[in-house]
């Protein structure tokens, strides 16, 4: 075989390409009746009549348009918002270019290390100082009174922005079994020549106390059970106390007694709706016009070929229909089972040298890792990275040091054409 010396650079990498091709094994080899994952943007906002769900089978009285309407509910403080918090409702943050998808709101988090170079989370004033809030290292930048105003002490200065994510299809991606994760982060060393290596953390199951499971939710991995994470958001997002998170961040201010968040006339919280609305949102779709241009097939070759599709994983199939998962809680039902989905993303955390220092559920080593940023509906994103710092998918790119450093410096050292064809496969995601 004649190779020019250009050629030789990917030369190694094809073979990496070889190997994912050839051994399906890099995912759960899909069963026999696996079906590709129903795939749309149809939960338009603030008009649920005309949203589509995958299928998902709604609680008796329930339906999915009540979902998605409870999901875009501004709350009050008379039902429970603040005395701290970020925004009104899960819309806010979540919402382009529909209900549940991502949007350009970053948030802050702080902390500091100790003695020995351990994150410890801050400790943030209220009220003059009189008060403090800690155990987390979140920071709300809204509050109900001035008394409530969080204020950071300059020795807190471990500080980063994080971009909201896209929940769409996220029911899928907690269908996904434990030992998938775990055999996708096995298998990258080999295909990486030792450089690369996801970290599984565990993460604690709120609805099934003293329980863990393999976190893919969050930029830290921080949670793994969507309804865990959402009554972890109704409190730490917009300071509705739920079943899961039954303590307020504070109590200055605070006016409301017991738990804000109460079942309704169907015997559902707010959590459960909110729940069964991202269980049942489709995957985001591709720009299928786009996606199948030469250009955009050509630059899907090369993502393989200089090893981006390591992390960025393009399918891992669910567990089937009726598996039992969050600790016993939830069982994977027909709507989210045996499908195959195009996350483009491992789920696993990865020091690519963007860390930002903060430390949630995984070990002290997680601080300077992020999880693989999915890249499905990346074409509705103009800010890229958790602190949405890099302006352009250029810069996003190279960004990654480290461990993804192979593959930036492949892309770095492209002719001109192969880094469009690579950018223009980017923009059908
Ligand atoms: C002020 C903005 C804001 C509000 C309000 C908000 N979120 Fe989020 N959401 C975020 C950010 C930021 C993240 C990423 C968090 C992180 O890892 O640091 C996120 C992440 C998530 C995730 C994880 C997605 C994934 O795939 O990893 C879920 C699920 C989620 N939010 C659900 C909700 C729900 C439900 C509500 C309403 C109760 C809500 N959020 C309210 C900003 C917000
Ligand atoms: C070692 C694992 C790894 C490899 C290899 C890798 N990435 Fe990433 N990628 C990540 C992580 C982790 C993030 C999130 C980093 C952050 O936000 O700071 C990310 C983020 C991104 C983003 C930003 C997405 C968004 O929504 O903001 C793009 C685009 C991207 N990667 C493309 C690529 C391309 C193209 C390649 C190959 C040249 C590649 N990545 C290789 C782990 C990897």
């Amino acid at each position: 075989m004649l190779i020019s010396p250009r050629s030789k650079v990917f030369l190694c990498s094809c073979l990496l390409a070889a190997s994912i091709a050839l051994g399906t094994g890099f995912v759960r080899v899909a069963a026999k009746s696996a079906t590709e994952a129903p795939a749309g943007f149809n939960t338009p906002s603030f008009n649920g009549q005309h949203s589509i769900s995958n299928g998902i089978v709604e609680p008796a009285g329930d339906t999915f348009a009540l979902d998605q309407q409870i999901y875009e509910e501004n709350e009050t403080v008379a039902g429970g918002l603040g005395p701290v918090y970020n925004a009104t409702s899960c819309v806010t943050c979540h919402q382009n270019p529909n209900s549940g998808a991502a949007s350009q709101i970053t948030e802050l988090r702080v902390g500091h290390k100790d003695a020995n170079g351990n994150f410890v989370n801050p400790t943030v004033f209220i009220n003059d100082g009189k008060n403090t809030i800690t155990g987390r290292s979140i920071v709300n930048d809204r509050a109900i009174g001035p008394q409530a105003q969080e204020h950071i002490p300059a020795t807190e200065n471990i500080r980063t922005l994080r971009a909201a994510l896209n929940t769409l299809g996220d029911g899928f991606v907690e269908a996904i079994d434990d030992q998938t994760l775990i055999e996708i982060a096995e298998q990258q060393a080999q295909l990486s020549e030792g450089r690369i290596h996801g970290e599984v953390v565990q993460a604690p199951i709120f609805e099934a106390p003293g329980q863990t499971r393999v976190g893919r939710f969050g930029w830290k991995d921080q949670h793994s059970s969507l309804l865990s994470f959402i009554a972890d958001a109704y409190l730490n997002e917009m300071g509705i106390t739920n079943r899961l998170r039954p303590t307020e961040v504070t109590q200055v201010l605070n006016t409301t007694t017991g738990i804000n968040d109460q079942p309704d006339n169907l015997g559902l919280a707010d959590i459960d709706h909110f729940a069964q609305f991202i269980r049942g949102t489709m995957v985001p779709p591709r720009d299928t016009a786009l996606a199948t241009t030469p250009a955009a097939l050509r630059g899907q070759q090369l993502f393989h070929q200089i090893g981006c599709s390591v992390c960025h994983v393009q399918s891992i199939t669910t567990a089937p229909a009726g598996t039992a998962i969050d600790g016993g809680m939830f069982t994977v039902p027909e709507a989210l089972g045996d499908k195959i989905i195009h996350p483009f993303s491992d789920f696993l955390l990865h020091d690519i040298g963007t860390g930002d220092g903060i430390v949630q559920v995984g070990p002290q080593d997680t601080a300077n890792k992020l999880r693989t940023a999915p890249l499905w509906g990346l074409r509705t994103k103009a800010r890229f990275m958790h602190d949405l710092r890099s302006l352009s998918l250029t810069d996003a790119i190279l960004r990654h040091e480290e461990e993804a450093h192979e593959p930036a410096r492949h892309f770095r050292e492209m002719e001109p054409e192969e880094r469009e064809a690579l950018l223009t496969f980017l923009r059908s995601l």
